[in-house]
């Protein structure tokens, strides 16, 4: 390595404070001596009992250790905070922004020169990202892969899709419950994050999307060996990137940002992916959201056949060749003036290796766009629509509201026999965005009234400041801003207040007099929360909005000073 390395400020010199740091590495395997120039490359992973989907990350740990060796530099492995989605509570989206500081704070305080992040689960992949984007050192990301898919009455099970299913069809009297034991034991059916294209794939296929992984690592499958070889050559290539200097403030650009867009709307990605890349955006003062969204995704139609809006599973997308397939379908589409960390641009696969789960632009899974944004009286910064997995016949609609101010609200009195409810009621869901719970959890998919859903309906209008997992599906307006703990229009609703949306005019409207909402909000009081101390209490005073992609403002990067890594003063700790 011919550029003086970060890490010799830890290691070089003789004296005492760099013989301390040399021996502190050795003791912990790293044999580092005070003239060396191999780059001290970090490996952060997740790996943790309480989290399946990341359970996969240690033996990749040692494999990304390898490859860093190989390549002739010094591998360090160290744990963050594992954000399992299924286990915390109220929401691992808490917990994000806290594993970005987390990884942030690990690289400025260590003698590292650049990083391999092994994520998986959902927050995993974004909260890792933005931390070391912060630092702007050499940065790769390679996930631990899907689970597989086990078989239940004769077909594979799609992880979260095929529960909400189950749910539905258990709601609507269709399922016993020998049937939902028996589908309880095939659902636990191994380590790796959920098999259906829900926000782990997603954000896994954004890292690669916005050229942070290597060629088709996004799709790569749990357990595999392919998995290894990733994890072995991200370790390599993290060595080539210090050697190269190539940081993420060169990766992360707007025609990245495109890219990403771009892809989300081809793969009719997560929801959630609208909030975590306005989040990594925003650490690099850049911007995403709705309106780039929108004006994308008129173009680009969902070229993926995987659940929850096809039929495959993440397996039939990796075979096919994951996402160097799908750039090579959408062509043009994409914006080929990027660095990824190849070192090159975001290529596309050979047309030749399509499998199942990816059609040709002339024949898609559905037109597009995939996610729509909505705007209006009831959500004036905006709220967005999975529009590929909802029903079209809703897209214009008026209804009277029916408003849960709570989870526990909803949850208590959604199976009321005497609530006035029918298909044509807009179910409003509020009080659970990112201040109000806080975390903003995953409760936006509203199960239909037991007795509608007995009667055979499957889908209604809903809106609510909360988000939904990547796996789910209806006609669910999320996100929606300024959320009811702030006052946004959500909190002024009343039951039977017409709500009008209109998908195809970005419509999202309260159809209350203006002075009446006066005389609401007049009246509303905002709620007081229980959290005084803490990681809460912190998050609730600096957590930002959905369009700002729920960062906490004193994290975000938007003018160049605050963009700057400032190196901690090296001396006795
Ligand atoms: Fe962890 Fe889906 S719950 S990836």
């Amino acid at each position: 390595m011919s550029r003086p390395l970060r890490s010799a400020g830890w290691t070089a010199g003789d004296d005492e404070t760099a013989l301390e740091h040399r021996v502190a590495l050795r003791m912990g395997g790293a044999h580092v001596s005070a003239s060396d120039s191999r780059p001290i490359i970090g490996i952060a992973h997740s790996a943790s009992d309480l989290n399946p989907c990341n359970l996969p990350l240690a033996a990749l740990a040692d494999a990304a250790a390898r490859g860093v060796t190989e390549a002739g530099g010094i591998p360090v492995i160290f744990p963050t905070i594992s954000l399992g989605e299924d286990l915390m509570k109220p929401s691992a989206m808490l917990y994000r922004n806290l594993l970005s500081i987390e990884v942030e704070e690990t690289l400025r305080s260590n003698p590292i020169d650049g990083v391999v992040l092994l994520t998986n689960c959902d927050k995993s992949t974004p909260g890792a990202l933005m931390g070391a984007i912060s630092t702007d050192l050499p940065t790769i990301l390679a996930v631990g892969g899907n689970r597989p898919a086990p078989f239940f009455q004769g077909r594979r099970i799609g992880t979260g899709t095929d529960l909400w299913r189950m749910l539905d069809r258990r709601r609507a009297g269709e399922i016993d419950n020998a049937t939902w034991n028996e589908f309880e034991n095939c659902y636990a059916c191994g380590t790796g994050s959920c098999n259906t294209l829900g926000t782990a794939s997603t954000m896994a296929l954004m890292a690669e999307a916005l050229g942070f992984s290597l060629p088709s690592a996004g799709t790569v499958q749990a357990g595999s060996t392919r998995s290894v070889q990733i994890a072995e050559a991200s370790g390599r290539r993290a060595v080539e990137l210090v050697e190269w200097d190539l940081r993420p403030s060169r990766i992360l650009t707007p025609a990245a940002l495109h890219n990403a867009a771009v892809v989300l709307q081809a793969v009719a990605g997560s929801t959630n992916a609208v909030l975590h890349l306005a989040a990594i955006a925003g650490r690099a003062g850049l911007s995403f959201g709705q309106d780039m969204l929108q004006r994308i995704g008129s173009a680009v139609p969902v070229l993926t056949d995987v659940e929850p809006t096809g039929q495959y599973l993440m397996a039939e997308l990796d075979e096919a060749g994951g996402l160097p397939t799908i750039v090579g379908v959408l062509g043009e589409l994409i914006d080929p003036a990027v660095v990824t960390v190849t070192g090159g641009p975001l290529l596309g696969g050979a047309s030749a290796a399509w499998g199942v789960a990816v059609r040709p632009l002339h024949d898609p899974v559905f037109p597009g766009p995939a996610i729509r944004g909505v705007r209006g009286s009831l959500a004036p910064d905006g709220a967005v629509l999975k529009a590929a997995t909802s029903s079209p016949q809703l897209w214009r609609h008026r209804g009277p509201a029916l408003v849960f101010s709570d989870y526990l609200q909803m949850r208590a009195r959604l199976d009321d026999p005497d609530l006035e409810v029918d298909e044509g009621t807009v179910l409003v869901l509020r009080g659970c965005g990112p201040i109000g719970v806080p975390g903003m959890p995953e409760w936006g998919m509203v199960p239909i009234p037991q007795r509608l859903a007995e009667r055979g309906v499957t889908d209604m209008v809903r809106v609510t400041d909360a988000r939904m997992s990547g796996t789910s599906y209806g006609t669910v307006f999320l996100h929606a801003a300024p959320e009811a703990a702030l006052g946004g229009p959500l909190a002024l609703v009343r039951d039977g207040d017409p709500i009008v949306v209109d998908v195809e005019d970005g419509r999202l409207d309260l159809d209350v007099e203006a002075s009446e909402l006066a005389r609401r909000r007049a009246a509303w009081v905002p709620p007081v929360s229980e959290h005084l101390r803490g990681w809460p209490a912190l998050y609730q005073r600096h957590v930002m909005q959905a369009p700002s992609g729920c960062d906490l403002d004193f994290l975000v990067g938007d003018t160049a000073a605050k963009r700057r890594f400032v190196e901690p003063v090296i001396g006795r700790s």
